[in-house]
């Protein structure tokens, strides 16, 4: 992913802006544009019937008639038949997936799956704040001062509770839903804030505020109580049928007698998902008193007091746009407050004789779960009888409901820059929109890259699948639905406006020539390893997708010579660029050849094709699809025989597998003002070589486990691992060598390192895997490779539980130098495979 832009991502250049803009209105229309342009041409040239122009103007429309070909391919949806039913989210398949936390980037929220859902979410603020507005709390951000928080539960499916730390309050959000009816059930939430610490001499005032938005389907029909409280919100949908939400009288944590609560209330139509908070923020301007009986009146601002339409739109759209309605109650800490969601067809059904789910019903409930919850944990995972401590055992239990808690269901359209063909001339044309597509997805974090990131969702699986295997189904079902006709996935799946608000505009647009690792054949061969029928039936369906799309990447990123492979989309030789970046590969500045070139061979992508081609094949044999193995089985053997790796990759001078390029080591940014820092290239000059970094690239044929435990290539990579000048730390495996001559380096004035001697989890838990195969399988490196095994794992493992213990957060990234956390943060993304390492699932 193109995740090193991170840092350049907070000021996007307005002419970005506008590029993204034309393409957003115009993009399709583009197309059309240029097809008539070249109708145009030809009726010209007709009229004129000059024999010569004439053909002429057919070469070149057949030119444009191929370019016009392409571009639409790009954005023209795959023809195989879909690996889940088009119908698979909707309540009348799936009830008990329909409603969830599917709103990773705000701290608390469900949404249903649809694509166009009713959402509800919550905003907070201490009031009395000592200057100014109060703090609004509502989506996750870096850098809001609120943590840690993230959940302690959640099973991805019906119940979960997380907690929260703002300042001196210490939120507790819990949500359990109760399956009945057509349309997806109940479901509760309890909202509890206490003061952090105890003692705490003054309890401050706090208002929640609770809201639910519609975008024109539903209708919500409030209604008034007295002094600005809502008796219930009533509503219908197509989706939903009737329903009907309550927001019940505060009280104290764990008990039941009420605590005096001051209401405000604000209804107007829906300004947009992504401006909900200023809207808020800007209906936040009067002052209302708080007057609990017998205690004297405070101070609080509040949102206009009574139940009001306010129709912020242009006129007469209000209707179409949908719906905003907001309460706000207001009281002092510590309290609990219980919102209530009651779907029609399940009232009337076994839920009535239940009872409303709330006050010791939902206190039951919520118990009843977290103890499944920490049963089922303990059969999956068995961290107890493994012989792990608590701490680790609270380390993994939150790690995987940071996961599942950041699970969303996004809808959308991507803008996508199709493949001319030709590298480099995709710059000639605009974006286009992508078809509305809907993903259910993990997300790497949920404050900083709150959407669907290709190579990373292949590490969320491999932990979502040994939790509840459907999920993972529905993910990859998911992902291969976002096929093009050429076989292609975007990596960065920016859908919808919420998603899109997030991301400055030049990093909107996917690129149709660039692939990413194709990680998700990870938990495939998972699955296909463990064989439950279920999984097998689902493999059968993605079979011609899954194939689609391995035969794109092998064919679209061939190298200069046979079995060779090269990332399309390195960056260009700018004179700022210490060493072009290569964000297709998920690794971004990890250093490659330094003149990047077409004769370029890329050791990992070889790799990951190799991988590919083994698990496409040993599915295609599997599945019964003869034509497919007879295609597959070849090219799996030519890829993973050693012979073919040496010659390609095996660099004798180094003693270790390596890239191959235009290269040389002999590059560096040094100050030239006004210019700032320039890339000086001196001697040697660059010239065609194996590329001498040593990092993680250097061990792709050992971490996809490609290598025989007999192979004589296997001793010298393990060496490099375990040298501590090379890529051994006591935090976990840097992703390059502390000798490389590009360690800890910038990569231009504004691009510190990235994947330039950080620890990452993901290539750590390849890397654990390939030592426990390596250490259980005989040969001549088996006891080395268990011996690194067990120092590894718990050079890692320890790490991250200090730093959870230290901060309460997992990192993007772990320091190679003092093992601190660094980069985005909280990151449940791949950092959450701490849990299989812990529990030895590889
Ligand atoms: C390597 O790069 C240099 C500098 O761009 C260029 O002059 C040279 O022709 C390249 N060599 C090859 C073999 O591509």
């Amino acid at each position: 992913m193109a995740r090193g832009e991170r840092r350049r991502r907070a000021a996007p250049p307005a002419e970005g802006a506008r590029t993204v803009e034309r393409a957003a209105r115009g993009g399709p229309g583009r197309r059309d544009g240029r097809g008539g342009g070249t109708r145009g041409a030809v009726r010209g040239a007709t009229m004129a019937a000059v024999v010569l122009v004439l053909a002429v103007a057919l070469a070149l429309s057949g030119r444009w008639m191929v370019a016009w070909h392409r571009a639409q391919r790009a954005v023209t949806l795959h023809s195989a038949p879909p690996a889940l039913s088009p119908d698979s989210s909707s309540p009348a398949v799936a009830p008990d997936l329909f409603w969830g936390t599917y709103r990773p980037h705000v701290y608390f929220g469900m949404k249903t799956r649809s694509p166009k859902p009713l959402l509800t979410g919550l905003m907070w603020a201490q009031q009395g704040a000592t200057s100014g507005t109060p703090k609004l709390r509502h989506t996750c951000e870096q850098g809001d001062g609120v943590g840690p928080y993230g959940w302690e539960f959640h099973d991805g499916l019906s119940f979960g509770r997380q907690h929260i730390q703002d300042g001196a309050l210490r939120l507790t959000t819990e949500f359990v839903k109760r399956p009945g009816g057509q349309h997806g059930g109940d479901w509760s939430w309890r909202v509890t804030i206490e003061p952090q610490a105890s003692g705490t001499p003054a309890f401050p005032l706090v208002s929640l505020f609770f809201y639910v938005v519609t975008d024109g389907q539903e209708v919500l029909l409030p209604e008034a109580g007295p002094k600005g409280q809502l008796k219930f919100i009533s509503g219908h949908s197509n989706d939903l049928g009737d329903f009907r939400f309550s927001l019940l009288p505060p009280t104290s944590p764990g008990d039941t007698a009420p605590k005096y609560g001051s209401y405000n209330v604000f209804w107007s139509s829906n300004p947009g998902l992504p401006l909900l908070t200023d809207m808020v923020k800007s209906r936040l301007n009067s002052w209302f008193q708080h007057r609990p009986p017998g205690a004297s009146p405070e101070r609080y601002l509040g949102l206009p007091g009574s139940l009001k339409w306010e129709d912020r739109g242009p006129s007469g759209q209000g209707q179409g746009q949908g719906q905003f309605l907001i309460q706000q109650v207001t009281l002092k800490v510590p309290f609990s407050v219980e919102f209530v969601f009651e779907s029609g067809s399940a009232r009337t059904g076994r839920n009535q004789a239940l009872g409303q789910l709330a006050g010791s019903l939902l206190t039951q409930a919520l118990e009843n779960h977290a103890k499944a919850f920490q049963e089922h944990f303990e059969k999956i995972f068995q961290l107890k009888e493994k012989g792990l401590t608590p701490e680790e055992l609270t380390l993994g239990q939150v790690a995987l409901s940071g996961l599942l808690g950041g699970i969303g269901y996004f809808y959308g359209q991507s803008l996508v820059l199709p493949d001319m063909g030709v590298e480099g001339s995709e710059q000639k044309v605009d974006p286009a929109l992508f078809p509305p597509v809907p993903l259910f997805s993990g997300v790497p974090s949920r404050s900083f890259f709150p959407r669907g990131f290709l190579w990373d969702e292949g590490f969320h699986q491999l932990v979502v699948q040994r939790w509840d295997p459907r999920l993972t189904r529905e993910a990859v079902g998911h992902w291969l639905g976002l096929l093009n006709a050429d076989g292609w996935i975007g990596r960065e799946q920016i859908l919808g406006d919420e998603a899109r608000a997030r991301v400055p505009p030049e990093f909107l647009v996917q690129r149709a020539a660039h692939a990413n690792p194709p990680t998700l054949l990870l938990p495939v061969e998972h699955m296909l390893e463990g064989g439950d029928p279920v999984d097998l039936a689902f493999l059968r369906r993605a079979f011609p997708r899954l194939h689609a799309w391995f035969s794109w990447l092998h064919q679209s990123q061939a190298g200069p010579v046979p079995l060779s492979y090269r990332w399309r989309g390195r960056d260009p030789a700018l004179p700022t660029l210490l060493n072009p970046k290569t964000l297709p590969s998920g690794l971004d500045d990890y250093p490659r050849a330094s003149h990047p070139s077409t004769t370029e061979r890329h050791l990992d992508l070889r790799c990951w094709i190799a991988l590919g081609a083994r698990v496409l094949s040993q599915l295609a044999e599997r599945l019964g699809e003869a034509e497919a193995a007879a295609e597959l089985s070849p090219l799996a053997a030519s890829l993973e025989a050693q012979d073919t790796l040496d010659e390609l990759h095996w660099a004798p001078e180094l003693g270790v597998f390596a890239d191959f390029g235009n290269h040389t080591k002999a590059v560096q940014l040094k100050p030239r003002p006004p210019h700032g820092l320039v890339r000086v290239v001196g001697r040697p000059p660059p010239r065609l070589q194996y590329v001498d970094v040593l990092g993680y690239v250097t061990l792709f044929p050992f971490l996809l486990r490609l290598l025989d435990p007999n192979s004589p290539r296997l001793g010298p990579l393990l060496d490099v691992l375990g040298d501590s000048r090379h890529l051994w730390s006591p935090f976990g495996l840097r992703s390059l060598a502390a000798s490389s001559s590009f360690y800890g380096q910038r990569n231009s004035e504004h691009d510190p390192p990235y994947w330039r001697g950080a620890v990452w989890l993901n290539v750590n838990y390849l890397a654990l895997g390939a030592l426990h195969h390596y250490g259980h399988l005989a040969g001549p490196f088996q006891t080395q490779a268990a011996k690194l095994y067990s120092e590894l794992r718990a050079n890692v493992v320890g790490n991250v539980r200090r730093q959870y213990q230290a901060t309460g957060f997992l990192w993007e990234q772990y320091s190679d130098r003092d093992g601190r956390g660094m980069g985005c943060r909280p990151f449940h993304g791949w950092t959450s495979l701490v849990l299989l390492i812990m529990a030895e699932e590889y």
